[in-house]
């Protein structure tokens, strides 16, 4: 499986350690940056580079992270197919996958621990999507997304 990984200027720490482990662990990690924790950086382009990246097929999965995992998970569910997840435990994140089908885990550097962010990430990517009646709340989700998305040249 293929990982791509964002950070606002708030998270490059904690987005570097939970990729390291994450490959350790024998994942491919691919690195949308930030990588240097300057002021320059916007959680919205970091996690639309993700949330593109995963739509056009180029990874699987997603983890970005921001001082709080809500600036950065906003901004990636503003693209259709996204259901990015933020969580700051292992319970959640565990159903996130299994009854939500979330394919991007975001997390707050300011208040997840670096150790304990590794124990959620180990706790998304191990965990399976049940479908059956998930996958119908799943997709009345997309048909959401549909009502609200415009084609452009549309009425
Ligand atoms: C940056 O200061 C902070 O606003 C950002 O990392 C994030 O927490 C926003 O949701």
């Amino acid at each position: 499986m293929k990982i791509g990984f964002a950070s606002d200027h708030a998270a490059v720490a904690l987005k570097d350690s939970v990729k390291a482990h994450l490959a350790e662990r024998g994942f491919e990690c691919v690195d949308f940056g930030a990588y240097e924790p300057t002021e320059q950086d916007n959680y919205p382009e970091r996690g639309l580079a993700v949330a593109e990246a995963l739509v056009r097929g180029e990874i699987d999965k997603g983890v970005i992270v921001c001082g709080t995992g809500i600036g950065i998970s906003l901004a990636a569910n503003k693209v259709p197919g996204i259901r990015a997840a933020v969580c700051g435990d292992t319970y959640t994140a565990r159903l996130s996958v299994e009854h939500n089908n979330a394919n991007i885990l975001a997390m707050g550097a300011r208040v997840v621990a670096p150790e304990y962010a590794n124990d959620i990430a180990d706790a998304f990517f191990d965990a399976r999507f049940e479908g059956g009646r998930h996958a119908v709340r799943v997709g009345m989700i997309a048909d959401i997304e549909k009502k609200y998305s415009k084609v452009p040249g549309d009425a």
